[in-house]
């Protein structure tokens, strides 16, 4: 079953019917302001950070699920009856409804005893603020006499006090009314120096501010009293839950359309121009009314969001893909690429599952989405790269998140997460591949943010490698430390205590579990690593990474290798952790999907067999499981991997962000149709036919779809941020389809369908953009390059040295030796 439609002419997918199994949200804003909507208009937003920085307020785990958001209320006054054109929070049997989420904003519409009622709700580019205009249209054959409401709820803030410190909250809230904007400032007066706004176009009649007043006495956000009676009552809040809301009168003469814009803002004053007059306690406004001003006038809202579509159509102008399959479009062409844009935002901070509150940005998380997001804003990577190494330890190691305002690692969750590291050469390696920036390797960047500690970020890239050497296991494998990649797994941890945090507990100190995954990704890493160092003339370097990375090779073949796949780990005990021997979790993913995919085994058979097990053991019909057979009860030894209910999340759930790891490994072996039929079984569009059992959104990834162990089995859960995006995003491009960033240039290396007849990309890369033609020939993965009507050597193509913007590649695929393409 379906709740909605995709619209890929317009890039939207449009929901027909409010009651989504869950709510399905997109966000708003890609910059510092950002909002989460969803399709009954709940949500909230915030300035950069969704904790410390909250503008509005938002109950998670509400009943109904989705409440609390961006309201507009309807009434119609000769009846008095008032409805909610976004369905929630009245719930009215509306006569039409469509929800259209695009990019960068959403569209709520809907129809109720003839009035038709649409808002559009965007943050404009480079603005700190989002705008609801909203239409109202009169599709009678009598005149309209309606009043509309808006409404939000102010949080104090931070959202993590908001929803705690009540015996201070309840004293502090404070607002300003002038000229009919609501200035919401608490805090204000003492160590803030910054304010939330909320304006409307059209001459209000009345406002509210203060939630008791709006909502009356024992009343919800379904019927407002201020509302029922017609009237809000120009409460001032002092104290208490300050909201901000707006009545507007609307007449409407039959078919008659009217507009009203409602501005939600956040704004900093400079320190020494926070009030005026300068000694008095009211907010200076000078600096902020002519914002308000500008996107209060129709016409620049418009020309706004204009800018924001053509914002849009630039950055996913960048990879363009057209091939048989239409669902493998959609994802790459817009949806995919626009949740890569979200992961790299939020991290895992915020969204219907990331409370905002817990989470700040993941040094791991964060590293990994630049795989997908580096080619559409190439200067907020570098950006991001910098700030991310800034909070690495002068170990080498690092701080597990930072919190994305104050740019500092999180001290309370701390370190030893031992492949933490690695992935900042991976995401270095990404954005040198993409742009071929080698400044950035030159780059004075500090540890732990300590001025003075600055060295070339090259220098971290080798603390990260030097950090694994440095903490080698019995058997010459890298020590797991925390955890690894699988944050679940803790062979240090042995906690026994009810509600204790296995992320945060302290560990024993661990000098025996090891990891196979980290020796995995210190293979990968490591050959980055030597082929950058290479580059820069590091040739003794670069040698000793490659001695290291072989030395770790033999050792994953001598001690990490199970006979028919890939060991996982040795536990604290030395025992092993995913293999035959074993009773529960025999066979786990990590390490077949990144040991394949780091090469190890390619040629002599491993990664191969490592494959056939996954398809054995772990592949079902809705993406391949974590691990096998899932753990039944809690081991001590093994931490909250074992707590989860078997099928569910780290314990055996379709773990979605490493199905993509097999279906590198797979296209590494040459398997097109193998990597393409496990990128179908998790592709979002995919699997839009069966959203009753799915539940999540359609057009976005989910972490995590339960395993054929849960009595769920196929139910998506935690959409949005995950590394599935970026992964997935790589996966298909990179190694499927194959258009491949090098230090050299654009690698064409398709490994594709094996019924494919070819497909066609427009690709632009380091300014010049590549119309690339693939034609299968015949059978296998060889590819033979015309380049401008000259045939090249090898499967790169060099960025043209002659200032040329345009070249068109004509690929022909097949022939009998199936070899993968090289990394
Ligand atoms: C989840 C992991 C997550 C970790 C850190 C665990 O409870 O299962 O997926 O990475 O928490 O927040
Ligand atoms: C989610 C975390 O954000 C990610 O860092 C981790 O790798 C996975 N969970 C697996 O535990």
């Amino acid at each position: 079953m379906k709740y909605g439609y995709f619209d890929d002419t317009r890039r939207e997918y449009v929901i027909t019917q409010p009651d989504t199994p869950l709510p399905w949200i997109n966000y708003l804003g890609c910059q510092a302001y950002f909002g989460i909507i969803s399709n009954t208009a709940g949500g909230y937003s915030f300035y950069r950070d969704a904790r410390l920085r909250r503008l509005t307020r938002y109950r998670y785990n509400n009943a109904p699920y989705d409440l609390g958001g961006r309201y507009i209320y309807l009434r119609d006054n000769e009846s008095s009856e008032f409805w909610s054109p976004s369905w929630q929070p009245t719930r009215h049997d509306l006569e039409k409804y469509e929800c259209r989420h695009g990019m960068g904003y959403s569209i709520i519409g809907s129809q109720y005893k003839g009035i038709e009622a649409r808002t559009r709700y965007f943050v404009p580019l480079d603005e700190n603020l989002e705008i609801w205009q909203l239409t109202v249209t009169n599709h009678r054959s009598s005149p309209a006499k309606l009043s509309t409401f808006s409404v939000v709820e102010f949080c104090l803030w931070d959202a993590q006090d908001d929803a705690t410190n009540f015996q201070r909250n309840f004293n502090i809230g404070q607002v300003e009314i002038e000229d009919e904007v609501i200035y919401h400032k608490t805090e204000y007066r003492e160590r803030r120096d910054h304010f939330a706004y909320f304006a409307t176009s059209s001459k209000s009649a009345n406002f509210d501010t203060q939630r008791e007043a709006f909502l009356g006495p024992y009343r919800g956000w379904e019927s407002p009293q201020a509302v029922a009676n017609g009237k809000l009552t120009n409460s001032v809040a002092h104290g208490w839950a300050p909201v901000g809301s707006h009545q507007v009168e609307l007449h409407l003469a039959p078919g008659e359309s009217k507009s009203i814009i409602f501005v939600l803002g956040y704004h900093e004053n400079p320190k020494d121009q926070k009030f005026d007059p300068p000694n008095s306690q009211t907010i200076n406004k000078k600096t902020v009314k002519l914002t308000i001003a500008k996107y209060l006038d129709q016409k620049n809202v418009d020309r706004a969001f204009e800018e924001l579509r053509a914002y849009w159509e630039g950055v996913l102008g960048i990879c363009q893909v057209e091939t048989p399959d239409s669902h493998t479009n959609r994802m790459v062409n817009i949806w995919n690429a626009y949740q890569c844009m979200a992961t790299f935002n939020m991290s895992r901070s915020a969204s219907f599952y990331e409370s905002g509150i817990g989470r700040g940005l993941g040094f791991r998380d964060s590293n990994q989405d630049l795989l997908g997001f580096v080619q559409m804003v190439p200067a907020r990577a570098r950006e991001r790269i910098i700030d991310l190494a800034s909070t690495q330890l002068p170990s080498g190691g690092a701080y597990h998140q930072y919190q994305p305002l104050t740019k500092r690692g999180n001290n309370d969750v701390g370190s030893n997460f031992n492949d933490d590291p690695h992935w900042l050469i991976i995401g270095v390696a990404a954005y040198l591949k993409e742009t071929g920036d080698w400044s950035i390797l030159d780059e004075p960047v500090p540890y732990d943010n300590e001025p003075g500690s600055e060295t070339p970020l090259f220098e971290h890239l080798q603390r990260s490698f030097q950090y694994t050497l440095d903490r080698l296991g019995p058997h010459g494998l890298p020590l797991i430390g925390r955890a690894d990649w699988n944050d679940c797994l803790n062979l240090n941890c042995f906690s026994d205590t009810p509600g204790q945090s296995f992320q945060t507990t302290t560990n024993k100190e661990g000098k025996v579990a090891e990891s196979v995954f980290i020796a995995g990704l210190f293979v990968l890493a490591g050959g980055e690593l030597a082929e950058i160092a290479q580059r820069r003339g590091l040739k003794d370097e670069a040698s000793r990474y490659l001695a290291e990375v072989k030395k770790m090779d033999g050792t994953v073949r001598k001690h990490g290798w199970d006979g028919d796949w890939f060991l996982r780990a040795y536990d604290d005990f030395g025992n092993k952790v995913g293999s035959r021997e074993c009773e529960e979790g025999k066979i786990f993913i990590e390490s077949q999907g990144f040991c394949s995919l780091a090469g190890i085994g390619l040629e002599d058979g491993l990664a191969q067999k490592s494959m056939n097990s996954v398809r054995q053991h772990l592949a079902t019909e809705h993406g391949i499981v974590l691990q096998q057979p899932p753990f039944s009860k809690y081991y001590l030894h093994l931490g909250e991997i074992s707590s989860y209910p078997p099928g569910y999340k780290e314990n055996a759930g379709i773990f979605c962000h490493n199905n993509p790891w097999v279906m590198i490994a797979e296209t590494r072996l040459g398997n097109g149709d193998a990597a393409f039929d496990y990128y179908s079984r998790i592709n979002p569009s995919a699997r839009e036919s069966i959203s009753e059992l799915h539940r999540c959104e359609p057009y976005v990834y989910a972490q995590m779809i339960a395993g054929k162990d849960a009595p769920t089995h196929g139910e998506a859960k935690n959409s949005w941020l995950t590394g599935t995006a970026a992964w997935n995003y790589y996966a298909i491009t990179q190694w499927i389809l194959g258009i491949r960033t090098s230090h050299d240039g654009l690698e064409i290396a398709p490994v594709i369908p094996s019924t494919w007849r070819g497909f066609k990309a427009v690709r632009k890369f380091r300014g010049v953009t590549y119309h690339i033609d693939v034609d299968r020939e015949a059978e296998g993965n060889h590819v033979s390059l015309v380049v401008d009507g000259k045939a090249i050597n090898g499967n790169i193509i060099p960025v043209p040295a002659n200032g040329q913007t345009v070249v068109k590649v004509k690929a022909t695929l097949g022939s009998a030796v199936a070899v993968a393409g090289s990394r």
